[in-house]
Formats: structure tokens, sequence, C-alpha cells
């Protein structure tokens, strides 16, 4: 079946898809538009632009139509002051997060744009963390006791018993076949959580403790062709920032 349907009855012929698809591949014949491969990225961008709703994209059926609503409703000043005022959270009030909550974050995530809509990441929820944060503990110490090259990041930190997780009553790792798809979704992500309320830790020492243990990888028993990318640890913060820090000029280069 074709990845897009248009269906003529309804089509008028604006051609608005046609320019729109990225593919280019839809073509105007005879006044009305026409899906003319198999396949598509699946982008929707026809399905969205078309003002007749003709557009069908067989992978979903009938679904309700979701109406966009612009960024510019967001107010631009206050964004960018939200955006600069987040902090990475390392004290976590002992409050669980609601499954709507979760829901929400992996939403805000899985909407982030992809390479070729490629959508090439997957999402390890975790809400009891006894194990991993034991397992990667006691990987991190070893390391330390061990030595090698990795070591030098934490050769001077004390790895308490909780360590990556901080007691947190969430963590997502987000996995990928590569790297950009999974950071783009955690960035969404951890913006969202904010927005409800929660504060973010993103753990890369838990990310690397992923690479040195058979036991956490078959205990995150992440799908296959995927691994971790990254590991968002969510929770209530229990801390309160003052001031904005400030960071080094961009470093911006016009050309
Ligand atoms: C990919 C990534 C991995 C990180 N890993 C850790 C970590 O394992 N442990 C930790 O305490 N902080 C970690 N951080 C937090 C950074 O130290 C923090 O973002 C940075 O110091 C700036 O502080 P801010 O996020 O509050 O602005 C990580 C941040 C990122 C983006």
């Amino acid at each position: 079946m074709k990845s897009v349907i248009i269906n003529e009855n309804l089509c008028v012929g604006c051609g608005k898809c046609v320019t729109d698809c990225v593919s280019e591949k839809i073509k105007l014949i005879g006044g009305k538009a026409q899906f003319m491969y198999e396949r598509c990225i699946g982008c929707g961008h026809c399905y969205a632009i078309c003002p007749m709703g003709a557009v069908t994209l067989t992978k979903f059926g009938d679904i309700p139509e979701e109406k966009p609503i612009s960024m510019t409703e967001i107010d631009s000043d206050m964004l960018l002051h939200a955006m600069k005022s987040r902090r990475t959270i390392r004290k976590f009030k002992d409050e669980k997060i609601s499954d709507e909550d979760i829901n929400t974050i992996i939403e805000a995530g899985r909407y982030c744009p992809t390479g070729t809509n490629a959508q090439d990441f997957s999402f390890t929820v975790i809400k009891n963390t006894d194990f991993l944060e034991k397992e990667a503990v006691s990987v991190f110490r070893n390391a330390q006791k061990i030595g090698g090259s990795f070591v030098k990041y934490i050769r001077n930190t004390t790895i308490d018993d909780n360590f990556f997780f901080k007691k947190a009553p969430l963590v997502i790792v987000v996995n990928g076949k590569g790297k950009t798809s999974p950071c783009l979704a955690s960035s969404y992500m951890e913006l969202m959580a904010e927005s409800l309320g929660l504060g973010v830790l993103y753990s890369g020492f838990f990310i690397a403790a992923t690479k040195f243990s058979r036991k956490i990888a078959k205990a995150l028993n992440t799908p296959e062709g995927h691994t971790p990318v990254t590991c968002l640890v969510i929770g209530y913060p229990d801390v309160e920032y003052k001031r904005i820090p400030p960071r080094n000029e961009a470093q911006v280069n016009f050309i």
C-alpha cells in the first residue's frame, strides 16, 4: 500500500502538497495531486499543509486531527529567559512523578525532528533504579581501583551510593542507532520536564557505565540495533537557584 493516499474527491488541485513535498513524490495530474511512489519519508508535510484534509498517511489510518499552534504564542523573551534559567538538578524531593507527566515528557521527545524523519530512538523508563544504581556504582568503584584512560575523569571523585541517580524517582534512558536523534529528543524532553516543574540531570557517567557492564546492558534490555545515548535523571528539585550564572560568549563566525 502507498504510504500516502490523496482523496481525489476532496483535492482541489491547489498544489501546496506538491511544492512542499521534500521528496518530490507528489505531482499534479489533471488538476489533482497524486502520490507517485510507494513510500516516502513520512514527514507528513502534505498531510499538514492540505487545506482540504484530503491526505491520509496510511501508516496511521484515520486519526483525529490535531491543530498546530505557533511557537509565537509563547513569548520569546520568556522562552529565552526560561531556557537560560534551567539548571542541572542533583538534589531531588522524595516525590513520585505521575505516569501522565512521564508520557508528556516522552511525547515531547518523540516529536523532535530527525534526519529523513527516521525517528531512530527509543526510550527506557526506569522507575526502580536500585539495581542499576548499585551495579553502576560498583563498576565505577572498580574502575577507580584498576585505572585506565577513562578513570582520569573520576580519579578524584567520590563515588557515593547515589552517584548516578541522586535518589531521583525516575530515569529515562534515550537510545538510538546514532547519537543525533536521541540528543535532540533529550533536549526536548528536558525542557518539557522543566515546564512540568521537574528537574533533570543528564547522567553521562551512567551512559559510560552501560558500556562496561553486561549486567547493566542486560537489565536495560535496549531494543536491537539501539544503544543508550543519554540518561535523564528526573525528579522534583529540592534546590532553588537565585541567579543565572554567566556563560562564555558565543563563538560565532559570520562568513
Ligand atoms: C551530556 C551530558 C552529560 C552529563 N553528565 C553528567 C554526570 O554524569 N554527572 C553530573 O553530575 N553532571 C552531568 N552533566 C551536567 C553538566 O555538568 C552540566 O550541564 C554543566 O555543568 C552545566 O551546568 P547546568 O546544566 O546547570 O547549566 C551532564 C551534562 C550533559 C549535557
